[in-house]
């Protein structure tokens, strides 16, 4: 590992306690773990003989598989625990779920949780890292890092670029950590979707709000849509997944208005034919999938990072 930066951060919980130098560290070295997976032998030792949990009590697909790929990639051992399989559904708190984890010595919890802060309360109750995997509505650091890799992948750089974030800004923490992120890193955010998912005081973190979803749109070199988090909404916000679909869906008319090579992303899951035209997703300027390879590398450096491989 030739990338050098002192990376002190024990715990991942968002990126708002990341700085810009630290962003710029963990985007070169995931850039660097990405060759791992191409090769035919898909593991180095950089991580043998430490204990990684992970501990989702949400459904996850991507982040938690690419957890445990980029885990076992780097020769760690890994371990998954659901809700569902978990001593939780017999009453057991969070902080005896985690002192009990932690009683059997792992290096790092992975936890994925519907309250926002409860990696923060894992931090105070374990002397494991903390990788927070998405908390309620407040960061998803994984997923906003990933997506800057894809950006800079793609576009050479970050600064000076206008990310569109389109959608349900309210419930989405993936929206909260990429518009911390690429504002540090330069870029600037605009974003829109129906009033009743745009959530007061988001301009604080850095985002511009645009009244329509065109404004956002206009000469964008990113356009990001996100997913209708139904789960969230104890009541509907929106008349109708339809009705979304025709103001805020993002088709080829709306990516007519960004820039002729716009880059179209998706966190994932998607609700295929409501945030996004199907055949833009599957489409020449769509990064989707690129997104998920990009997480496994990011996912490899920043489990390398905070076990001390950002000492230089
Ligand atoms: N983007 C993301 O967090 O996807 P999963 O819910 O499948 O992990």
């Amino acid at each position: 590992m030739e990338v050098e930066h002192k990376f002190s951060h024990k715990h991942i919980l968002g990126l708002e306690q990341l700085s810009p130098a630290d962003i710029d560290f963990l985007l070169r070295s995931a850039a660097s773990f990405k060759e791992i997976s191409t090769r035919q032998i898909k593991k180095v030792p950089a991580l043998r003989g430490r204990t990684v949990i992970n501990l989702f009590f949400e459904p996850s697909t991507r982040t938690r598989l690419s957890f445990e790929v980029a885990a076992k990639r780097m020769s760690a051992d890994t371990f998954n625990i659901s809700a569902s399989t978990s001593s939780l559904k017999k009453g057991e708190t969070l902080i005896d779920t985690a002192l009990n984890l932690a009683a059997m010595k792992p290096d790092i919890i992975i936890i994925r949780h519907s309250h926002s802060g409860s990696p923060g309360l894992l931090a105070k109750h374990t002397k494991a890292s903390i990788i927070n995997a998405g908390d309620g509505t407040h960061e998803h650091p994984s997923q906003g890092l990933l997506d800057m890799m894809t950006v800079l992948e793609k576009k050479g750089h970050i600064e000076g670029l206008k990310i569109a974030i389109i959608g349900d800004i309210a419930h989405s923490r993936v929206a909260h950590s990429n518009i911390i992120g690429f504002t540090k890193m330069g870029a600037s955010v605009s974003v829109s979707g129906p009033a009743t998912l745009l959530p007061r005081g988001i301009d604080h973190l850095g985002a511009t709000v645009c009244s329509s979803v065109d404004e956002a749109v206009e000469g964008a070199d990113v356009v990001m849509a996100l997913r209708i988090q139904t789960e969230r909404q104890k009541d509907p916000f929106i008349p109708s997944l339809r009705e979304y679909a025709a103001f805020f869906g993002i088709n080829k008319r709306v990516i007519s208005l960004a820039k002729p090579d716009a880059i179209i992303m998706h966190p994932g899951p998607m609700n295929r034919g409501v945030e996004l035209d199907p055949e833009l997703a599957d489409g020449p300027h769509s990064v989707i999938l690129d997104q998920v390879t990009n997480g496994v590398a990011m996912r490899m450096a920043l489990l390398y990072a905070i076990m001390g491989g950002g000492e230089g």
